[in-house]
């Protein structure tokens, strides 16, 4: 165990995600069963400029591992990016004879702490929470369980009345750059077609493909867009379907924020639970600069810098799986 180690600071940064509650509640009692203090700071790298910075003692995480959001709250920090900003974020740390933080956060944050630790000597340790599951270094990001799970409830319900009227339905699903969400409410939802920003899609192909189904005798069709899909979005790829297929009513829903709300689910939860207690755990052992993630059941450290830069690739027999299963 690192002896230089005494005092950690955490903080969630971004995009809430469902499960940075346990994974704050998980960073303070292994911090503090290993005898460190632990000072939460309000609203992520804002916080850290402002010195705005709390103890944090077990019992203050207590009743929430259950509860979406960040009882720290977030922001997406501008003034983190610049050198002053970064600089009063180090003061503040330095005035709180801070050894070590966490960043409980998604590519946004990493960008940051990675620049941060260049410049300062202050190790930092990641721990990917965002719902769009697009970082490198970990199976799965916390959030993103339950952003499906939501997103799949609610095309659920959007099945029943596409079903009584025979309509078709473009349902847009968040991931900004990535698809993982989109291609995983596709194959649990059971949804004709998927369209996401890492595979070549054509409006000619998607009209084929929902003709096929119509001819099937497919009564109705669910499309499922991610919002970073080369086509547009789910209402402009809407009324392009509409001018040359009009064999469905065609509607357009947007489940938008809903999907970063909620209670997170089992699986985020022990997610959350395991990759906060490794990233004190990191700290201690002498680990700086990383995320810790989880790969296929083991725990891995991976230098922020790849997280950040390496891309995410989407599981291809999950693409095979969805376009089969839409027979
Ligand atoms: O990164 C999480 C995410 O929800 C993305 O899926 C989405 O593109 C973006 O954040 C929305 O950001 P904001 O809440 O700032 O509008």
């Amino acid at each position: 165990m690192s002896k230089d180690i005494k005092r950690i600071a955490v903080f969630t940064s971004g995009g809430d995600a469902p499960g940075m509650n346990a994974a704050l509640r998980a960073v303070v009692r292994t911090a503090s069963y290993n005898n460190l203090h632990v000072y939460g700071i309000q609203r992520g790298y804002e916080g850290m400029i402002d010195g705005n910075l709390k103890r944090l003692e077990p019992r203050d995480v207590g009743n929430i591992i259950h509860r979406g959001g960040t009882i720290l709250r977030t922001a997406r920090s501008e003034r983190f990016r610049t050198p002053e900003g970064r600089r009063s974020a180090y003061e503040s740390l330095i005035a709180y004879d801070i050894d070590a933080c966490i960043a409980i956060g998604g590519d946004g944050t990493f960008t940051g702490a990675n620049i941060f630790s260049k410049e300062y000597n202050i190790p930092f340790i990641g721990i990917p929470g965002t719902i769009d599951n697009d970082l490198f270094g970990t199976d799965n990001t916390i959030g993103f369980d339950t952003a499906v799970n939501t997103a799949i409830e609610a095309v659920d319900k959007i099945r029943d009345t596409a079903d009584s009227h025979n309509r078709l339905f473009f349902v847009e699903v968040m991931g900004r750059h990535a698809g993982f969400i989109a291609l995983n409410t596709g194959i649990g939802s059971g949804a004709e077609n998927v369209l996401i920003p890492e595979v070549e899609n054509s409006l000619e192909r998607l009209i084929e493909t929902l003709k096929k189904g119509a001819k099937r005798q497919k009564l109705f069709s669910l499309v499922i867009v991610a919002e970073g899909n080369k086509l547009g979005s789910a209402n402009e790829i809407a009324d392009m379907v509409k001018e040359r297929f009009s064999y469905y009513d065609t509607k357009v829903t947007i489940i938008g924020h809903l999907q970063r709300g909620g209670a997170p689910t089992g699986a985020d939860r022990l997610l959350a639970s395991r990759l906060g207690y490794a990233a004190v755990n990191g700290l201690l052992l002498g680990q700086k600069n990383v995320m810790a993630g989880i790969v296929n059941d083991k725990i891995v450290y991976t230098p922020l810098e790849e997280t950040i830069s390496k891309p995410k690739n989407l599981n291809e027999d999950l693409l095979k799986l969805a376009e089969v299963l839409a027979i």
